[in-house]
C-alpha cells in the first residue's frame, strides 16, 4: 500500500524528473517537487496537480539542503522516498585528456556530493519511515563503462554508485538505499536521438520507490546490473 507514502524528487522541473513526479502521483504518492528555482518548481507543479509540492532546492548549497531539511521536519514529520536525480552532463563526448579538472569537480559536486549531503540531511527523516533512497546514477558510471570519453560524467557516476552502496551499508535495517539507471532516454540531457522516451526512463525509478527491493543494489530496465 503506497497511498499515503510522501516523495521528494530533486531536479524535478523538467526530464526524467519531472516524469518521475507524474509517474509517483499515479501511484498514489505524496509528491515533493524540487527544483532549484522555486518558480521553476510551482510552475511544474501546476502541469501536474494542486496537490504537488513545489520547493526550492539547489543541490549544492549546504543552506538550501538545510531550508529543505528544517521545513520537512517541520511540516511532514517524516519522508518515505527521496530520489535524488538533479544531475548535469558537463563534458559530452569528450577525452579525458582534454577535459578541464573543474568540469570534474562541477560533476562531482551536483552528481554525486550534492545526492551525499541531502541523503546524510534527511536520513534521519528516512529512518523514521523505514523509508528508501534512490540515486538515479548511470550505467556511464559502471566499471566495466570507464571509456575515456565523457569522462567528468563517468566518474561523477561512479562515485555516486559507492556513495550508495556505502550508505546502504550505514542504512542497513533502517532504510534501503539503491542506485538505477534510466536508461539513454530522450530529455534535454539525453537529447533527441536517445532510443528511449522519458516515460520508459522514469519508470524503472517509480518501480523501485513503489516497495523496497533490498538494498545496496544497482538497477536498470528492473534488473539488477553490475556495479
Ligand atoms: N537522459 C538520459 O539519457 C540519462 C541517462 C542516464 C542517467 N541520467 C540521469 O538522470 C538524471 C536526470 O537526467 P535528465 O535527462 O532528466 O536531465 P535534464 O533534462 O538535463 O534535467 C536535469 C535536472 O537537474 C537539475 N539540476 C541541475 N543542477 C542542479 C542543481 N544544482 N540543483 C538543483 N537541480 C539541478 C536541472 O535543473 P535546471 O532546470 O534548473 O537546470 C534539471 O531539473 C540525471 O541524474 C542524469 O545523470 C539521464
Amino acid at each position: 500500500m503506497t497511498a499515503s507514502k510522501l516523495a521528494l524528487v530533486t531536479g524535478a522541473n523538467r526530464g526524467i524528473g519531472f516524469e518521475v513526479c507524474r509517474q509517483l502521483l499515479g501511484k498514489g504518492f505524496r509528491v515533493i517537487l524540487a527544483a532549484r528555482d522555486l518558480e521553476k518548481a510551482k510552475q511544474a507543479a501546476q502541469q501536474l496537480s494542486p496537490e504537488v509540492i513545489p520547493v526550492a532546492l539547489d543541490v549544492t548549497s549546504s543552506e538550501s539542503i538545510e531550508q529543505l531539511r528544517t521545513w520537512l521536519e517541520h511540516q511532514h514529520g517524516g519522508l518515505d522516498v527521496l530520489i535524488n536525480n538533479a544531475g548535469i552532463y558537463p563534458d559530452e563526448g569528450q577525452n579525458i585528456l582534454k577535459v578541464p579538472v573543474h568540469a570534474f569537480r562541477e560533476a562531482m559536486e551536483v552528481n554525486a556530493f550534492a545526492a551525499l549531503e541531502i541523503s546524510q540531511a534527511l536520513f534521519p527523516l528516512l529512518e523514521k519511515r523505514k523509508g528508501q533512497i534512490i540515486n538515479v546514477s548511470s550505467e556511464m558510471g559502471a566499471w566495466e563503462d570507464l571509456h575515456p570519453s565523457t569522462s567528468a560524467y563517468r566518474l561523477s557516476k561512479l562515485a555516486l554508485n559507492g556513495i550508495t552502496l556505502m550508505l546502504s551499508r550505514a542504512g542497513r535495517g533502517h532504510i534501503s538505499v539503491n542506485a538505477v539507471c534510466p536508461g539513454w532516454v530522450r530529455t534535454d540531457m539525453g537529447g533527441p536521438d536517445a532510443p528511449g522516451s522519458v516515460q520508459e526512463g522514469a519508470s524503472g525509478i517509480v518501480w523501485l520507490a513503489e516497495q523496497v527491493r533490498g538494498t545496496g543494489s544497482f538497477y536498470q530496465n528492473r534488473q539488477q546490473i553490475d556495479w
